[in-house]
């Protein structure tokens, strides 16, 4: 339609404006803000551009693949690969209170992404003096910047670069909210399963494991999650959901049975919810047949799960994540 249009044009403009003959690099998460804001800038500055991918090793099944393959295939940008899976897990071993996997990830996110910056720059007669990032509203207002609120949950994607790392941000997502954000990625040619993916946290998997990080139970949570998609998609309701966290409690175990065999598996939640804005959300109303479908699978093919429930609690009192 013609707003996306004219948003669209505009924000190239204004990132041409502001970024000039400057270079910029941007780091993509995976998810639908940096994919937009980097094909957006991509659009705006070209080769200026440099996106840098860390692998941190929380992503979903295939989203990896999709950030390498995909993306790249569709926007040309330029992209720099950091797999980063065992730094992640090492600075992780142990931990499991919220927030503190919140910082760690950010912190070893920053530290692993400025590395790679001090390469591409390295390599270059201009600096790079620009950071793109896919901030959009609501990010802004929760995470209290500039608006003085309080912080919910420290947002790994506002704020907290170090201080000798001296960019200016780019941010042409920072007025949008999340369907304005879709509406000018399918403008600017994204495919729909990079528009349409649902929000996914920065600190990823990480904080969808209750309990502390393993690699082990990454890939149980990885399987169920899948599943789970895999699930919702056949079902056709992707676009009616919001966001659709699996989430598994890898401290607790309860007794099941499967075949004449006594269990003693990990749950998992399911936590599907519609939302405008993620600012409140609603427990989803699944049909019973899509539950049962998810529920049989994870089960049957994901060996240590041996129970599915599922959350619902509204945003607020509950928050769509668990931690
Ligand atoms: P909550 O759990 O606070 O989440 O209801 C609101 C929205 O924010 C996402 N979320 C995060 N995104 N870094 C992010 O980039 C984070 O640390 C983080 N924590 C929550 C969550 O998935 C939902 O869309």
């Amino acid at each position: 339609n013609w707003t996306m249009v004219n948003i669209a044009d505009e924000s190239i403009e204004a990132v041409r404006e502001q970024v000039g003959t400057g270079r910029a690099i941007c780091a993509l998460s995976g998810g639908v803000d940096s994919a937009v804001a980097a094909a957006l800038v991509q659009r705006a500055i070209g080769d200026q551009l440099t996106c840098v991918f860390v692998d941190h090793g929380l992503l979903r099944k295939g989203e990896a693949e999709q950030v390498e393959k995909d993306f790249v295939a569709v926007t040309g940008v330029n992209l720099h690969v950091v797999d980063a899976q065992e730094r992640f897990l090492a600075a992780l071993d142990g931990v499991s209170d919220p927030e503190q996997k919140r910082k760690i990830i950010g912190r070893e996110f920053i530290r692993v992404f400025e590395q790679a910056a001090r390469e591409i720059v390295e390599g270059e007669t201009e600096p790079v003096r620009f950071l793109v990032q896919g901030t959009l509203y609501p990010d802004v207002v929760e995470s209290g910047g500039g608006t003085g609120t309080s912080n919910i949950k420290s947002h790994h994607n506002v704020g907290g670069l170090p201080d000798d790392l001296q960019f200016t941000l780019v941010e042409p997502l920072r007025t949008l909210f999340k369907d304005e954000v879709r509406a000018l990625g399918e403008q600017l040619g994204l495919p729909a399963e990079i528009v349409w993916r649902q929000p996914f946290p920065g600190p990823g998997l990480g904080i969808r494991i209750i309990g502390a990080v393993t690699r082990e139970r990454l890939d149980i949570l990885r399987d169920a999650d899948a599943i789970a998609r895999a699930e919702l998609t056949r079902a056709g309701l992707d676009r009616d959901i919001w966001q659709f966290p699996v989430v598994l409690l890898a401290d607790v175990r309860s007794v099941g049975v499967q075949g004449d065999l006594r269990t003693y598996g990990h749950p998992v939640v399911l936590r599907p919810v519609t939302s405008e804005d993620a600012m409140t959300a609603d427990w989803a109303r699944l049909p019973y047949e899509v539950l049962q479908r998810i529920s049989t699978r994870i089960t049957n093919e994901v060996r240590e799960v041996n129970r599915v429930t599922v959350d619902i609690t509204s945003k607020p009192p509950g928050t769509i994540e668990w931690e």
